[in-house]
């Protein structure tokens, strides 16, 4: 999976993208990643990369000339066949709100260009003509997008074949699946008078499947309802929340 960051502090974007999980899968060339200076695409001899705004208004905007260049160039080093398939995203707090369909369409592209906003914004023509995606992380704003660029990063990388232990289990962590995570425990068994459930220790595979089910439903119910309205639930997963007090109505 190939990501193209184009970033005012590509510095920040590769010091970032050096550890753990994504650093060894960049490593291993399962992720390629490349960081690139939107600035040595600038016209002028002083690389400017933003103006003031037509109309007036606090803030300076991201000029188009070169971030259209520097999308330019990093669709000409793409693959023929791949080009139409990558995706332009621009991180900013207008854009969709990115959950698990987005980072699944992404995943399924062979590589993301990932324009990181300027913190003022961006002058239009760069959203109306280039990017097909424009991507928020929440609702709040941060002083630019290169967090937000390195948020779709790891949470896409996940589904790379590869980079994290086997799919399987990527599709069963919590929000993927639906739900949200059953509780985990480790040794000690006791700590500090908290006990780990008996039946965790039991062995009954099935009756420790059903428990952690059941925890699953209730935690989901208690901290996120609404992902109950589309969560794939069966018949005693309804039953169940409903002895809970889950009103189904809305399903
Ligand atoms: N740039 C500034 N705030 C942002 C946000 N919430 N998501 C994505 N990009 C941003």
């Amino acid at each position: 999976m190939r990501f193209q960051i184009l970033t005012l502090f590509p510095d920040a974007l590769r010091a970032l993208a050096g550890y753990s999980i994504i650093g060894r899968a960049i490593e291993s060339g399962l992720l390629l990643l490349t960081a690139t200076d939107i600035r040595a695409f600038t016209v002028d001899r002083h690389g400017t990369a933003d103006d003031y705004q037509f109309g007036g208004g606090p803030g300076m905007v991201l000029k188009p000339e070169p971030v259209f260049a520097a999308v330019d160039d990093a669709l000409a080093a793409i693959p023929d066949a791949e080009r139409s398939a990558t995706p332009v995203v621009l991180t900013s707090p207008q854009g969709h709100t990115l959950n698990q369909a987005i980072v699944d369409e992404f995943a399924a592209a062979p590589g993301l260009i990932i324009i990181c906003g300027h913190y003022a914004g961006v002058d239009e023509r760069i959203r109306a003509g280039l990017i097909t995606h424009e991507v928020s992380i929440g609702d709040y704003v941060l002083t630019g997008g290169e967090l937000a660029a390195l948020v779709i990063i790891d949470a896409v990388s996940r589904f790379v074949p590869g980079v994290v232990g086997s799919a399987e289990n990527v599709r069963e962590d919590s929000i993927t699946s639906g739900l949200l995570q059953h509780p985990l425990y480790t040794r000690p068994a006791e700590f500090r008078g908290q006990a780990v459930p008996e039946i965790l220790r039991s062995g009954n595979h099935a009756e420790i499947e059903r428990w952690r089910r059941r925890q699953s439903l209730e935690r989901t119910l208690r901290m996120r309802p609404d992902l109950l309205d589309t969560a794939p639930l069966t018949n005693s997963d309804r039953a169940y929340l409903a002895g809970l007090g889950w009103n189904d109505d809305a399903a």
